[in-house]
């Protein structure tokens, strides 16, 4: 067992002397827009709410190795703030990543429709520790008839990851009270966590989500040798990823995109396969029997 989770305020739990050589950050904070969270108020005034993610970024800048990683995620209309919250604390961005969402755009009447949230890649120090260049292989557009023989390199925009979202699309890998509702509507994909711990992390390195939900960053450092870190406000979440973690469920389990990185140079000594861990395809998560 490479993880810790702890339950509390990472307001104040970052702030822990005990707390460092962190190489990645995923960081997936609440977006301060209305939604019902057990413990969390999501409806602070905007210039409280950005102070607050700023002492955020700068705690965590604090624990960091030199050249280690946030992905900081966010609403796109919210870029500006992510930026300055970055740039203020002492990070370098490196990519403003454009994650573009599979199901329809959210209508507006009086702009364009809103498809995709971005991502801010930024380090401490210029240069990354770790930049791993995956290789994926997406279908081929239409029209285009040629398949190519090694795959193509991952760019800032992100449009081969599947979001969780509400009703049919959400899938199987969503996670659902006995009612068949979603337990937590944030629930990250562990495709999108593949993607940020391949790219910025080799194995043995430890992995930080400080708003840790689910726990999908968790489960899936725990799949690729990375020792990670988890902190979490709601002791009902806090409970789901202790379940998660021991009773993996095959909707969790990473090999499913293995083939995707295959023209991946290196990828043999960032995704060790000998970490495959047994899941069971019927088990349902002891929480929510
Ligand atoms: C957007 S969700 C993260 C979802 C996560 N990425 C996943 O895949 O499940 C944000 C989480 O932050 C938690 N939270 C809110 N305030 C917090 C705080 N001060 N410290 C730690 N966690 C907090 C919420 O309970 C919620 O579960």
């Amino acid at each position: 067992m490479s993880y810790k989770i702890i339950c509390g305020s990472c307001t104040e739990k970052l702030k822990s002397k005990k707390l460092k050589g962190i190489d990645l950050t995923f960081l997936d904070p609440p977006f301060n827009q209305g939604k019902e969270y057990a413990e969390h108020d999501d409806n602070l005034p905007d210039e409280i709410y950005w102070q607050w993610m700023q002492e955020i970024c700068s705690s965590i800048y604090a624990l960091t190795s030199n050249g280690g990683a946030i992905y900081f995620m966010q609403r796109e209309k919210n870029t500006e703030y992510v930026l300055n919250c970055l740039r203020t604390s002492g990070w370098n961005l490196q990519n403003l990543i454009v994650w573009k969402k599979k199901s329809s755009a959210v209508p507006c009447s009086n702009k364009f429709g809103k498809h995709y949230q971005i991502i801010a890649f930024a380090t401490k120090g210029k240069k990354s520790r770790v930049f791993n260049r995956l290789r994926i292989n997406p279908s081929l557009p239409a029209g285009y008839k040629l398949e190519r023989e090694n795959g193509l390199y991952v760019t800032d925009v992100w449009d081969d990851i599947r979001e969780l979202t509400s009703g049919y699309f959400a899938g199987d890998e969503a996670l659902r009270n006995l009612n068949g509702e979603r337990f937590h509507k944030q629930q990250a994909p562990i495709s999108l966590l593949l993607r940020i711990i391949l790219s910025s992390t080799k194995i043995g390195d430890t992995v930080l989500d400080p708003f840790a939900g689910t726990g999908t960053t968790l489960v899936v450092a725990e799949q690729l040798g990375r020792k990670s870190l988890g902190i979490e406000l709601d002791p009902m979440n806090v409970e789901c990823i202790e379940n998660r973690l021991t009773d993996f469920r095959n909707d969790d389990n990473i090999q499913r995109y293995f083939k995707d990185y295959i023209h991946t140079e290196n990828l043999s000594e960032i995704w060790d396969t000998d970490e495959i861990i047994s899941t069971n395809k019927n088990k349902v998560l002891s929480l929510f029997r």
